[in-house]
């Protein structure tokens, strides 16, 4: 059974809640994943905590000794290579990725965003939401492509807007949420069940739509 559990490295830069999620989710008896790295841009990232906590095996490539986004990339994606992933998760890391990044690991690399996309790529999203006075906001899922916060999106969780949200309150109940829907998405990547078609994600054999799976929350 062991060897047939899927390899996932996770790249943080800061508090790695996701991170943890993801540890807990692999911790279950019968998990389908383990992580097997995790990589963090930021040497005081609370995450490298979280995996050595874990047992789990962590390492730092910093961002800042490298010369140019392209070297740091290629640092970057020997290290993950090391452990020889079959899925590359993003949980919370704040790099733009260099195309060649992205295209290494075409179908394998998932990214979390707190926004019901394609509504609000980019950063301050739980404000963004806010002053639009939407009803409702979230996070997604999705397949990393070469346009930032553009790939296809697997799983969404909605989460009503509440009369008197701030920016805070709105991201710690979206958090929650978060730290529901990324175990789930990697689940059903590690059981052979989620593919990247093109600009389309399909499960169980079946093209989502264009939002990808949605939860009410
Ligand atoms: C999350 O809100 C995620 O949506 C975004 O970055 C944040 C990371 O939080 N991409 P954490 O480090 O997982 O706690």
């Amino acid at each position: 059974m062991s060897q047939s559990v899927c390899k996932v490295a996770v790249l943080i830069s800061g508090s790695g809640s996701n991170l943890q999620a993801l540890l807990d989710a692999s911790a279950q008896a019968g998990a389908p994943f383990s992580v097997c790295s995790v990589i963090s841009n930021k040497p005081e990232a609370y995450g490298l905590t979280r995996a050595a906590e874990a047992g789990v095996t962590s390492s730092i490539i910093d961002h800042r000794e490298f010369p140019n986004r392209e070297d740091f990339d290629q640092a970057l994606i020997a290290e993950i290579d090391s452990c020889q992933p079959d899925l590359v998760v993003l949980a919370g890391f704040m790099r733009i990725l260099t195309p060649e990044f992205v295209r290494h690991y075409s179908g394998r690399l998932l990214n979390i965003h707190p926004s019901l996309l394609p509504k609000y790529q980019g950063l301050h999203t739980h404000q963004r939401a806010l002053d639009a006075g939407d009803s409702e906001h979230g996070a997604t899922v999705h397949f990393v492509t070469e346009e930032l916060d553009g790939g296809p999106p697997i799983v969404q969780a909605v989460v009503p807007i509440k009369k008197g949200d701030t920016a805070d309150s709105l991201a710690k109940r979206v958090q929650v949420q978060e730290h529901v829907i990324y175990p789930m998405a990697v689940t059903w990547f590690a059981e052979k069940r989620l593919h990247m078609l093109d600009d389309r994600t399909q499960l169980d054999g079946e093209l989502l739509p264009r939002n990808g799976t949605r939860i009410h929350c």
